[in-house]
């Protein structure tokens, strides 16, 4: 019989097609994050689960699942997943790296566009009905082209979005990798500067975040990261919301330490720290910044094609731990 694969959420079905022909797929078609319980239980006699972001994927979910053979993550970031867990299980786990780079990139200088020249608030006055008219002193924001942006994870994602500044001719700071290595392209391509971590607070008129959520990168941005930038500098974060203590951000905002803030991700999402909302120097997405129809269905398709490759015992295109397969 074909081996069983639960997805624990409607995808793009363009993705699924070739999985669909080869394993029997079970699928939650409620859209909503599966419950604890139910996706304990839905796992049982599962041999791959593809699952998302909300989906914690730890011991607890392992023990549930004794006939799992692979975990799929529908998303790049993967500190949902509990990867020495699932290594010393012998279990491969993957991610969807490269195929939603571009997407997340452009939704950071959406952000960064939208705070800076205060577009969404904006766009309330001409649906309020209140604009009087053209006025020289009216809705100033702050120019992009020739100032300074500094990139928080320089790699897949941070290295596009500082590429994409190209046309905007800013100087680019970015911090050394925890490797210690250095990005050669950002170097070469747009004269970009490794810098220490005070040097980007202090230099950059925006700070983009796109390093991964680890022990490292929690609350790297707090008050006295605020404190630290300058009072105009703008934060763009399409990472991973526990990067920035929120309530922190929500003082530095009010107060000034910092100008605006563009976030397409929180710190308990779906919730928003007390204050956020009502704060218009800032500009709020949904946890965006992979979704246009072509990057869901790619990752979808990867996904897929990572469970089939685990299915059939060979190493998955974008494996976290190939070690075990080897
Ligand atoms: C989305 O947040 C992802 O990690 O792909
Ligand atoms: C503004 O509309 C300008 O032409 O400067």
């Amino acid at each position: 019989s074909l081996p069983k694969v639960v997805i624990t959420r409607p995808l793009p079905e363009a993705g699924l097609s070739q999985l669909r022909e080869q394993v029997q797929l079970v699928e939650n078609k409620k859209d909503r994050p599966m419950q604890r319980t139910e996706l304990l239980e839905a796992v049982q006699d599962a041999h791959g689960v593809i699952g998302l972001l909300t989906d914690r994927i730890d011991a607890e979910f392992f023990d549930a699942a004794p006939k799992l053979v692979g975990y799929a993550n529908y998303a790049v970031g993967y500190d949902n997943i509990d990867v020495t867990e699932a290594t010393r299980r012998g279990i491969p786990v993957s991610n969807t790296p490269d195929v939603l780079t571009r997407a997340t990139a452009e939704l950071a200088w959406g952000l960064l566009f939208a705070v800076a020249r205060r577009i969404v608030e904006t766009d309330g006055v001409m649906r309020s009905g209140h604009w009087p008219g053209w006025g020289p002193m009216q809705y100033m924001g702050m120019d992009v082209s020739g100032r300074t942006l500094g990139i928080v994870g320089a790699g897949r994602i941070g290295t596009a979005m500082a590429l994409m500044s190209r046309g905007f001719d800013m100087p680019v700071l970015y911090l050394e990798s925890p490797s210690g290595r250095r990005n050669q392209i950002l170097e070469s391509k747009v004269n970009a500067q490794c810098v220490s971590w005070e040097e980007l607070l202090q230099r950059s008129d925006f700070v983009s975040v796109h390093c991964p959520l680890t022990p490292a990168t929690r609350h790297l941005f707090d008050r006295r990261a605020f404190r630290k930038m300058k009072n105009s500098a703008i934060l763009i974060n399409t990472a991973r919301g526990p990067v920035i203590k929120e309530d922190d951000l929500v003082a530095a905002l009010r107060e000034g330490d910092i100008a605006g803030a563009g976030l397409d991700v929180y710190e308990k999402e779906p919730v928003m720290a007390d204050g956020l909302a009502a704060l218009q120097q800032a500009v709020l997405l949904p946890h965006v910044g992979s979704a246009t129809h072509t990057t869901r269905e790619a990752m979808a398709e990867l996904a897929a094609r990572n469970l089939l490759a685990m299915l059939h015992g060979t190493v998955p295109p974008t494996c976290l731990n190939p070690e075990v397969l080897a």
